[in-house]
C-alpha cells in the first residue's frame, strides 16, 4: 500500500519520479505528490486523485532539480486530501519525507513533538517522521533518520531528503519493501523493482532496519548500528514490457491472456524421472510423510486458491486440510503441532495479515511454506521455504494470472503429498501432470472466442446483485468468480454452495435475478442441474459455465459459456478464465476502471 520513489542524479528528477509513480500506482491511487530540491528550497507538489492529476499539475518549469522523492497514496490515517498527501515536510520545510506503512505510535509521538513546539499540517501518521527527523537533525541526515526510526513502532519504508545536504536521499525500512539501484543517470529507490527496472536490472532489496544513503554516483549501505556493508545484488531477468499494456486496453485483459504462459512456466522443471519435484519445500520425503495436517492461509483471491487446494490435498493425499483467512487465523489458537504444515499464499508477499499469521505459526512450531509471486518479498524471506508462482509482475489490482499460478503451484503440492503418502501411483501422477499441463492449451482455446462471455455480460446492465453457485470445486471456483465481479464492477455478488440455495439464498430470487453457475461435468453435475432448475422456476436467469458438448444444460441455462472438457480437479483453472472475463466485460460496460478499482490497492500492508 502506497508507493514511494526517489532519484538523485545528473539529470532532472521530476520526470523520473512521475514515471516511477505511474508504475507504482497499483499500490494506491487516492493522491500523489513529489518533492524536488533546487538550490535553496524543497519544492513540493501534491494532488488528490490519480498520478495523472499530479502529472497534469506539474508544469514544465516546476520542480527542477536532480534530487527528489515521490509518493502515490492509499489512505490509512487521514482522508484522501491534498494536505494529507505525501511528501510531508518539517516545520522549517527543509526536510521532506515519503512513507509507506503505518507508524502505530504516531499519536504519542505527535503529542510529544507538539509539546516541543512542532506544528502539524496534516492528519497523517507520516508527518511525525518529518518532525522527528527535524528534531534529531544535527547536521547528519543519516543519524537523524536513524534516531527517528528508533522511536517509531510499526511498518515503514521511508525516503528522506534535506536541503542542507543537497543531492542526498536517506532510506530505511521495516516491514515495508524498498529496492535500490544505481543507473547511468543516478541512484534510484522505489517500493517495487518495476519503478526502476528501466534504469538498472541489478538491484538491492533492503532488509528491515537497514539504511541506504543515496548520492548521484553511489549508494552506501549501513546496518542498524551504523556499520557499512556490501549488499547482495539481485539481478532481474524479467522483461520490462510487463509494465506496458502491450496493445491490450487494460492490464487486467493483458494478464488474463498471459495465463497459458503462467501455467507452462509454473510447471516447467516440476517433473523429473516421473516424480513431482518441489525442492523449495526443504523437507525430506520422510518428513513430508509425517505431515498429518495442513493449514492454508491467505486473503482474498489467495484464500480462494487455498479453497481449491484443500479439495485436492484431501482427495489425493488424504491429509486433513484447513483453509483460513489469514486475518482470522492469527487471532485464533489453531491446533499446530510439529507435524503440521502451514502454506501461506500471497501474490504480493507483503500482506500484513498473512505475514503475521506466518510469524505466529512459526512461533507455534509449524513449518511454513510461502507461495508468492514476488522475489525477496517478506513472505518469501520469513517462510521456511518458498515456491514462486511464475506469473511475473501483476499490475491490475484484481488478481488473475497470479491466482492461476497459485492454483497450479498448490495442485503440484497436492500431487507431491499424494505421492509421498503413497496414495497416488506413478502412472496416476504422470497422467495428472500431463492433464494439468494441458490446461494451458485449454485456456488458449477459451481466450480465442469470448463472444458468449460478452453476450452474457450484457445481461448485467442495470443489475445490482448476483449469486454464484456450484458444488465441490465448482463452489470454490465461484468464490473467486464472485470476488472478481464485485471488486471491479461494484455489483454485489455472493458465492454459495449450490445445495445451500434452498436453505436461505433462494429467498432473494425474483424475476431476472442473475445466477452464475459453475455447472461443468463432475460427479455432482446432476445435483447442480437440479439446483439450477429450482432457481429457474423461481425466476432466476442462469448464466452457466458448462462443458463443451453438454446440450442438457440449455434446458436450465439462459446463457451458456462452454469450456473444454477437463478433469474436475483441474476445472477451477479453466473455469476461472471465463469468470474473470465476464467480470471484466461487465465492469468495462459500466465504465469502471478495471485496473484500479475504487478503495482497493494491490498490496495490503495494513491490518
Ligand atoms: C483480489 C485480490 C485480493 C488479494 C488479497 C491478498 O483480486 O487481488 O483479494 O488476493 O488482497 O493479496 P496477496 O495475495 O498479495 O496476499
Amino acid at each position: 500500500m502506497c508507493g514511494i520513489v526517489g532519484f538523485t542524479g545528473h539529470v532532472d528528477a521530476k520526470d523520473i519520479l512521475l514515471d516511477g509513480l505511474k508504475r507504482l500506482e497499483y499500490r494506491g491511487y487516492d493522491s500523489a505528490g513529489i518533492a524536488v530540491e533546487d538550490d535553496s528550497r524543497i519544492n513540493v507538489i501534491r494532488r488528490v486523485g490519480k498520478v495523472s492529476e499530479l502529472v497534469s499539475s506539474v508544469g514544465e518549469n516546476d520542480c527542477l532539480g536532480g534530487c527528489g522523492i515521490g509518493h502515490t497514496r492509499w489512505a490509512t490515517h487521514g482522508a484522501p486530501s491534498e494536505r494529507n498527501a505525501h511528501p510531508h515536510t518539517s516545520c522549517a520545510e527543509d526536510i521532506a519525507v515519503v512513507h509507506n506503512g503505518i507508524i502505530e505510535n504516531y499519536l504519542e509521538l505527535r503529542e510529544v513533538l507538539e509539546g516541543r513546539g512542532h506544528t502539524f499540517t496534516s492528519d497523517t501518521d507520516t508527518e511525525v517522521a518529518a518532525h522527528l527527523i527535524e528534531e534529531a537533525y544535527k547536521g547528519d541526515l543519516l543519524d537523524a533518520v536513524r534516531s527517528a526510526a528508533s522511536q517509531m513502532i510499526g511498518a515503514y519504508g521511508l525516503a528522506v531528503m534535506c536541503i542542507h545536504e543537497p543531492g542526498k536521499i536517506v532510506v530505511t525500512r521495516k516491514d515495508s519493501p524498498i529496492v535500490l539501484g544505481q543507473g547511468e543517470k543516478g541512484a534510484y529507490v522505489a517500493s517495487d523493482i518495476i519503478a526502476l527496472i528501466d534504469a538498472t536490472r541489478d538491484v538491492v532489496v533492503l532488509e528491515d532496519n537497514e539504511f541506504a544513503v543515496m548520492t548521484p554516483d553511489s549508494i552506501e549501505y549501513y546496518d542498524r548500528i551504523g556499520n557499512a556493508f556490501e549488499p547482495e545484488i539481485t539481478h532481474i531477468d524479467w522483461d520490462v514490457d510487463v509494465a506496458e499494456k502491450g496493445g491490450y486496453p487494460d492490464f487486467m485483459l493483458k494478464e488474463i491472456h498471459e495465463q497459458p504462459r503462467v501455467v507452462r512456466d509454473t510447471l516447467a522443471g516440476r517433473m523429473s524421472g516421473n516424480e513431482i519435484v518441489i525442492d523449495e519445500l526443504t523437507l525430506s520425503r520422510k518428513e513430508l510423510n509425517y505431515v498429518d495436517r495442513v493449514y492454508i492461509i491467505g486473503c482474498g483471491t489467495s484464500y480462494h486458491a487455498g479453497l481449491i487446494a484443500k479439495n485436492l490435498i484431501e482427495a489425493w493425499a488424504r491429509i486433513p486440510t484447513e483453509v483460513e483467512v489469514a486475518s482470522e487465523f492469527r487471532y485464533r489458537n489453531p491446533i499446530i503441532t510439529p507435524t503440521t504444515m502451514v502454506v501461506a499464499v500471497s501474490q504480493s508477499g507483503e500482506t500484513a495479515d498473512t505475514l503475521a499469521a506466518i510469524r505466529d505459526a512459526r512461533v507455534k512450531g509449524a513449518k511454513v511454506f510461502g507461495i508468492t509471486n514476488v522475489l525477496g518479498s517478506p513472505v518469501a524471506r520469513e517462510s521456511d521455504g518458498v515456491i514462486y508462482t511464475k506469473a511475473n509482475k501483476e499490475i491490475a489490482v484484481a488478481s488473475t494470472k497470479s491466482f492461476i499460478g497459485q492454483v497450479v503451484s498448490l495442485t503440484l503440492l497436492a500431487m507431491l503429498l499424494g505421492r509421498v503418502k503413497g496414495k497416488l501411483t506413478l502412472p496416476q501422477t504422470r497422467m495428472l501432470f500431463s492433464e494439468l499441463a494441458d490446461t494451458a492449451e485449454q485456456i488458449e482455446y477459451i481466450l480465442q472466442d469470448t463472444s458468449a462471455i460478452d453476450e452474457a455480460a450484457k445481461y448485467f446492465e442495470g443489475r445490482t446483485s448476483a449469486l454464484y453457485i456450484g458444488r465441490g470445486l465448482g463452489e470454490a471456483t465461484c468464490y473467486e468468480g464472485a470476488l472478481k465481479l464485485k471488486e471491479i464492477s461494484y455489483i454485489h455478488a455472493e458465492a454459495y454452495a449450490a445445495g445451500e440455495m434452498k436453505h436461505g439464498p433462494i429467498a432473494l430470487l425474483e424475476d431476472g435475478f442473475p445466477i452464475v453457475a459453475v455447472a461443468t461435468k463432475s460427479p455432482t453435475y446432476d445435483k447442480t442441474i437440479s439446483n439450477l432448475a429450482e432457481s429457474k422456476t423461481r425466476g432466476a436467469t442462469i448464466i452457466a459455465i458448462a462443458t463443451e458438448g453438454d446440450e442438457e444444460i440449455k434446458k436450465v441455462a439462459d446463457y451458456v459459456i462452454y469450456i473444454p472438457r477437463v478433469r474436475d480437479s483441474f476445472m477451477p483453472i479453466t473455469a476461472s478464465v471465463p469468470l474473470q472475463l465476464l467480470a471484466r466485460s461487465v465492469a468495462v460496460a459500466r465504465g469502471c476502471d478495471v485496473d484500479q478499482p475504487r478503495n482497493l490497492a494491490k498490496s495490503v500492508t495494513v491490518e
